[in-house]
């Protein structure tokens, strides 16, 4: 087959269409109304995800953003201050909705590659004084985004989760790519709802779905959530279409992330050999990151070339460029972007 002139779009995974059997799950979908708690499907959903997580409820949202956000609202005050690594998606990512949602502030840790330890979380928070936000929170990015997918030892996350149950601090995960991690580590969904309270978690990624992100954590936090959400604007009436795309993505879509990251991994050897590559970083999940030695192209150059060879890629940093694979990458197009990196000619 000719692949030469077929889209490859690699700057996300979040780019993937829903498939025709997700449409005929999402078509066939039982709905209600569920600000009035009345629609079966979304209700399915949201029971089925907390239960996989051992928490007690959960919400549907329509985004992660808007899971993480109502996350920070539910769990802090105004003047509290919420601990992250200083690339996470909430603070980077989410146009200081901390600051303009819930009023606090943040204090960034120097993590590795967006994974923060039990010790750095520690030594950032706030000793109590009046002239001190308070720290009532703590975030981790399980797989970290800006990391390139990176993910946490569940022995450090029980270490961070000691730490906040002694220091009287609440835990969210922003699982936006958990099931990516959960498949590249081995971990169990209950031993991570054991660890937080509360857990975000998107299917509008490396699941396939249009649209979607499920809040877990505790009743009497869902309810609060609950709350948030509809202040947000972000209670919806028949969401059951939605959610019937989510439920089809947790049914199917789970075990075949290993494929991407597999996928990852071969693109990653392939740039690994790559003379204008300054350096790769090793892929762990679906999320690549590699710069371009600065003495021979810029990032818009390489990202030109790729597009008029129908791949495209994100800039991801001054000389860094993301690659993000996904269901709709097939191992044709990941030897495709292969052959189109290794014929790079810098002009330099
Ligand atoms: C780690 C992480 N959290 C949250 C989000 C937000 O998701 P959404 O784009 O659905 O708002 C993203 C999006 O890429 C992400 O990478």
């Amino acid at each position: 087959m000719d692949n030469t002139n077929i889209l490859i779009d690699v700057r996300s995974d979040t780019v993937t269409k829903p498939s025709a059997a997700m449409l005929q799950a999402m078509l066939h979908a039982k709905v209600g109304d569920d600000v009035f708690g009345e629609d079966p499907t979304v209700t399915e959903l949201e029971e089925k995800v907390a239960a996989m997580f051992g928490h007690e409820a959960g919400l549907f949202c329509a985004s992660g953003t808007m899971a993480n956000q109502i996350a920070v609202k539910a769990h802090t005050q105004p003047m509290d201050e919420i601990i992250l690594d200083k690339t996470a998606h909430i603070y980077y990512y989410e146009t200081a909705g901390f600051a303009f949602h819930s009023g606090v502030s943040v204090k960034l840790v120097d993590g590795e590659r967006g994974i923060m330890t039990a010790a750095q979380v520690a030594a950032n928070i706030q000793p109590d004084f009046d002239w001190l936000p308070k720290t009532s929170l703590v975030c981790l990015e399980h797989t970290s985004n800006k990391g390139g997918g990176t993910c946490y030892t569940l022995s450090e996350i029980q270490a961070i989760r000691a730490l906040c149950l002694q220091r009287n601090l609440k835990l969210h995960i922003d699982g936006a790519r958990i099931f990516n991690a959960m498949v590249a580590t081995g971990q169990q969904t209950a031993d991570m709802g054991a660890a937080a309270d509360s857990l975000s978690i998107c299917f509008s990624k490396g699941l396939g779905a249009p649209v979607g992100s499920v809040l877990t954590g505790s009743k009497s936090f869902i309810r609060q959530a609950r709350r948030v959400r509809k202040a947000f604007g972000g209670g919806m009436r028949q969401a059951g279409f939605l959610a019937a795309a989510c439920l089809y993505a947790l049914e199917n879509n789970v075990g075949r992330l290993v494929i991407d990251h597999d996928h990852a991994r071969q693109l990653a050897d392939v740039l690994a050999e790559l003379s204008w590559v300054k350096k790769v970083w090793s892929p762990v999940t679906n999320i690549l990151l590699f710069e371009v030695e600065d003495t021979v192209a810029t990032v818009a150059q390489v990202l030109d070339y790729l597009k008029e060879n129908h791949i495209l890629a994100v800039q991801f940093g001054p000389q860094q460029i993301r690659m993000v694979t996904h269901l709709d990458v097939t191992p044709q197009m990941v030897v495709r972007i292969g052959e189109v990196l290794k014929a790079y000619q810098p002009i330099a």
